[in-house]
């Protein structure tokens, strides 16, 4: 049974706005990643996702898939963005398969709670190699294509491309670094880097028409510290929407429209910022 659009797509988006676009997405089986490919492949992309399990992958490849017929969708497993060798590859094997690489989702992610008397060396290095480097490796590997997608999609922004936009990147990061975040270090560190890598590749790259931006969710239904959080109750659910403005946790489909608007020619003077997408989560200093 095929997810119905209005789970992960509102209904603002023309249907043919990534027509002959690809995106490559690192963590592309994750619960945020694969609303966010399926909303583009929905308005017309094609696709590569890359994650470390093969058949988790290739399953969510071909689930994406179902989205837009003739969709092309790589499920290529058994990547570790920790190894910039294998990334290069990926990109490689995209380029070759799917004709280029318009967009980027830096999406792959390590995540477990431990209190920092209990994070060995190792745990919280493996976090950050996961989150940084693997982040770096994906603008690495990604690099030249995107800036070859810029340059054929580059405008004055008087007047939009008439084939859209190119030479984009996200990084989903977190907002749990902003006030600080119990059992998080690991995390909380690593997507500072996340958030700071952004910024750089926005003031080095934006002259060549590459933009880098961040979407930073706050509590996300469906997610796996949401997830975590239910199995202690409805009445912690309850709890924990009390304390955010808006006065719910967020949709998975509420990331995805954030990443078309980015991708899109809506977002085409957005660059080097942070899209906080949590319900004014964090204005309150309090986890969810
Ligand atoms: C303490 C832990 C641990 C845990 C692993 N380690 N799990 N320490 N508590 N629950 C330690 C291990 O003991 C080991 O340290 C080190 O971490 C590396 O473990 P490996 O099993 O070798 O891990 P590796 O294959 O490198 O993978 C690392 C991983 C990864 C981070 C544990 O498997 C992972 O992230 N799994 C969950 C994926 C996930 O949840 N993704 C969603 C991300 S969402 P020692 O010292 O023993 O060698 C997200 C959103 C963030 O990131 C925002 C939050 C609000």
């Amino acid at each position: 049974m095929p997810i119905p659009k209005s789970e992960y797509l509102s209904e603002v988006w023309k249907d043919d706005i990534f027509n002959n676009k690809v995106v490559f997405c690192t963590g592309g089986a994750g619960t945020i990643c694969s609303a966010q490919v399926r909303a583009l492949v929905h308005l017309g992309a094609d696709a590569c996702i890359l994650g470390r399990n093969v058949e988790k992958t290739e399953r969510m490849a071909q689930d994406i898939a179902t989205a837009r017929k003739g969709a092309r969708v790589l499920g290529l497993g058994a990547v570790d963005v920790r190894d910039a060798g294998a990334m290069g590859k990926a990109a490689e094997r995209c380029v070759q398969e799917l004709g280029g690489i318009d967009f980027v989702i830096a999406g792959a992610a390590g995540n477990f709670l431990a209190p920092i008397a209990q994070l060995s060396p190792n745990a919280f290095k493996s976090v950050m190699d996961i989150d940084v480097l693997g982040s770096y490796n994906t603008v690495k590997a990604t690099l030249p294509y995107l800036l070859k997608s810029a340059a054929a999609h580059k405008t004055d922004g008087k007047t939009p491309p008439k084939d859209g936009t190119g030479g984009r990147i996200i990084f989903v990061s977190a907002t749990i670094h902003y006030a600080g975040a119990p059992l998080q270090t690991h995390v909380s560190v690593a997507k500072a880097g996340v958030d700071a890598l952004s910024a750089a590749v926005c003031i080095e790259q934006g002259p060549r028409g590459v933009t880098s931006n961040v979407i930073a969710p706050g509590p996300i239904a469906g997610t796996e510290g949401m997830e975590r959080l239910l199995k202690s109750g409805e009445e912690a659910r309850k709890a924990s929407e009390a304390n955010i403005p808006s006065g719910r946790w967020g949709t998975v489909r509420e990331i995805a429209d954030a990443t078309v608007y980015l991708f899109g020619d809506a977002g085409s003077y957005v660059n080097g910022e942070i899209l906080v997408v949590d319900g004014g989560s964090w204005h309150t200093g309090m986890q969810p």
